[in-house]
């Protein structure tokens, strides 16, 4: 068991809009290339949708036609209406997927529960992979060797082309962010993955709508290290770009408006 290659465990928060089925169509199709990938899809939502449900009846078929082993795990928990983003505001108001990605962590937690020295968890890595951005199939070879804390470039994002840590001789000695460069860890969600066992180690982990805005990444990397130099560089040495911020357009419908029944009636969408 230890001696096969790490899994990753792609925690995933998704909410209902209309591009979702294409969002999730696009990263599973992604996913269903990398070789033992557990996903943990979780729906911000009060209970497991039908739409969702299908995709994922729909995704297990492909999955066992393939080899690379996509396990999918889907769950759901709704933000509450304090927190939820409204259509008017802005996106950056409220903070997204907090308790999603806690409900991912906790999963594994539970899953994990029993492990003990002489029957180890297996070797894994969590990333936090949101369902609008783009991955480069190789990003997850390079995550996949995380130790404690992996780290690479996000292109696309904080009002940059890229916002990536700053590498000499192999270690993370400072940052080219601009929003809110006085981070303790100034990256995106995308931008690093935690190994399994040090999040396991330390049942306090999580995420919290009780921190200043952005700083939901530094909380958790905050929790599993204290320095910048105990991260682990990845992408040859944060130069390359392996993951896109990229975000959709909500997309003009205006014409659905004045149907008596919708165009896709009888078609989900
Ligand atoms: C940025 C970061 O890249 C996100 O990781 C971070 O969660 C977010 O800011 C934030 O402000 O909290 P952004 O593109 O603005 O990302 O956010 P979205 O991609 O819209 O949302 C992040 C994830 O949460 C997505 O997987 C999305 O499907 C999910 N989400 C969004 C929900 O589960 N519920 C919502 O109401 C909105
Ligand atoms: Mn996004």
């Amino acid at each position: 068991m230890q001696d096969e290659l790490p899994t990753i465990f792609a925690i995933t928060p998704t909410y209902a809009r209309p591009v979702q089925k294409a969002e999730l169509t696009r990263l599973s199709q992604t996913f269903l290339h990398v070789t033992n990938l557990h996903w943990i899809l979780v729906e911000d939502s009060s209970v497991r949708t039908s739409l969702v449900k299908n995709f994922v009846l729909n995704l297990n078929d492909l999955a066992n036609q393939v080899e690379s082993g996509l396990k999918i795990t889907h769950l759901n928990v709704e933000t509450p209406a304090a927190f939820k983003t409204r259509l008017t505001d802005p996106n950056w108001k409220k903070p997204r997927g907090v308790l999603q990605r806690n409900a991912g962590i906790d999963w594994l937690r539970d899953h994990f529960k029993e492990a003990s020295p002489s029957s180890p968890s297996p070797r894994g890595v969590i990333y936090f992979a949101d369902d609008d951005n783009t991955y480069d199939l190789k990003l997850f070879e390079e995550m996949r060797s995380t130790r404690k804390i992996s780290i690479w470039p996000v292109g696309l994002v904080g009002g940059l082309n890229v916002e990536k840590p700053l590498v000499e001789d192999g270690v993370v000695v400072g940052w080219n962010t601009q929003w809110e460069p006085q981070r303790p860890f100034p990256i995106d969600m995308a931008g690093f993955a935690l190994n399994l066992q040090h999040l396991l180690e330390r049942p306090q982990a999580r995420f919290t709508y009780n921190i200043r805005r952005g700083y939901q990444e530094s909380h958790i990397i905050s929790q599993i290290i204290n320095d910048k130099t105990e991260l682990e560089p990845k992408a040859a040495n944060c130069t390359r770009i392996l993951v896109w911020h990229t975000r959709t357009e909500n997309p003009k419908l205006g014409h659905e408006q004045k149907l008596k029944v919708a165009s896709n009636h009888g078609m989900e969408l």
